[in-house]
């Protein structure tokens, strides 16, 4: 098992670590008891680093996810979010990170997660109205009171980046990072390296049109978020399947998943890396765990580099 220490306080976490999110929201329905069955084979596996956010379902997510810790909350690296305000009922009601709202989310998701701490505690956007020392500033006194161990940023720039590092050490940056989503590299990734905080990549998958699983709206039920997202309109969809394509023909070559070559080349990034593939099915967390015993060969990490060269149809977001 790939294990990499995030941050400069050494979080160790296994690289390959599990997304909750599509478990309660954006992706459509799904079981609870399949989804509890989905992560007491990812504890078993050793698959321990567990991601969720206060606005998954909204709170559904955490609520989940205690009844999965249940029993094993000390083998878990658990880690959530704050920021995204969100009503009972999904409305949207906008970005927050004031020191009172920091503090009364943790507290809130504490006990939802049914426990008295939080692994990494992140900010998941920035509140433009609420400077970054502020809002870290109360995330070190969650830290100082024991609630939270390491913090993380989402989607965080450079500058916001360096400011929060100052008041207090981020461990990770969580941000979509995958082959058709590369944006991190050009400033973010200099960025934190150079403060030595590591990285933790989500969407790994492409949301899933990496694997190949997608190959039209249809694949995608009524209701899935994806439909309203731009690279996922008909002809986005149409214009990236020779992205799938390569990938596939790759993973062809080398006897693996197409969703494998592309956590693979996530783990072939050059920098502390961890991912957060998301599944509801146990076969696909195996799929995606056994992931890490797959070495790309150059020849293939270079066709693979191409991909971005031939651009990709449709925004991100
Ligand atoms: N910080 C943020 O703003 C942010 C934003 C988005 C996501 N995230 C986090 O990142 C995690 C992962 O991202 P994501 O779920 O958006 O995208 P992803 O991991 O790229 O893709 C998930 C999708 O791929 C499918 N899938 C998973 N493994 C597969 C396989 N081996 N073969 C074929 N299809 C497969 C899943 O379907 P099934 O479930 O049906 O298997 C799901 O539809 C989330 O769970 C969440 O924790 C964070």
């Amino acid at each position: 098992m790939k294990q990499v220490n995030l941050g400069p306080q050494g979080l160790s976490v296994p690289a390959i670590g599990l997304g909750c999110m599509g478990m309660s929201d954006f992706y459509g329905s799904s079981s609870e008891a399949q989804n509890l069955y989905v992560l007491g084979r990812a504890a078993e596996m050793g698959c321990t680093f567990w991601d969720t956010s206060d606005m998954y379902g909204p709170f559904t997510n955490e609520i989940l996810l205690s009844k999965a810790l249940k029993g094993r909350r000390s083998q878990i690296t658990l880690a959530t979010k704050f920021g995204v305000s969100r009503g009972e009922d999904g409305s949207w009601q906008g970005i927050k990170g004031n020191a009172d709202y920091v503090k009364a989310c943790c507290d809130a998701s504490l006990k939802r997660l049914g426990t008295d701490y939080i692994d990494l505690y992140y900010q998941h956007r920035l509140d433009p109205n609420t400077p970054i020392e502020e809002t870290v500033g109360a995330m070190a006194e969650l830290v100082k009171a024991g609630k939270v161990r390491y913090i993380g940023l989402s989607e965080a720039g450079p500058e916001t980046i360096t400011r929060a590092h100052k008041i207090h050490p981020v461990s990770a940056l969580q941000t979509e990072y995958s082959l058709w989503t590369r944006d991190v590299e050009a400033d973010i990734l200099p960025t934190i390296q150079r403060l030595n905080i590591g990285f933790v990549a989500y969407s790994p998958l492409g949301r899933g049109f990496l694997s190949g699983a997608i190959r039209s709206r249809n694949d995608l039920k009524p209701g899935d978020w994806r439909l309203q997202n731009p690279r996922f309109s008909e002809e986005a969809i149409a214009r990236n399947s020779r992205l799938a394509a390569l990938v596939a023909e790759v993973a062809k070559e080398i006897e693996a998943t197409a969703a494998q070559v592309a956590l693979a080349w996530l783990l072939s990034r050059d920098i502390p890396l961890a991912t957060i593939p998301g599944t509801r099915r146990t076969e696909r967390l195996e799929e995606n765990w056994a992931s890490q015993d797959i070495t790309l060969r150059p020849e293939h990490l270079s066709r693979l580099e191409s991909l971005i060269g031939q651009g990709v149809a449709g925004n991100r977001y």
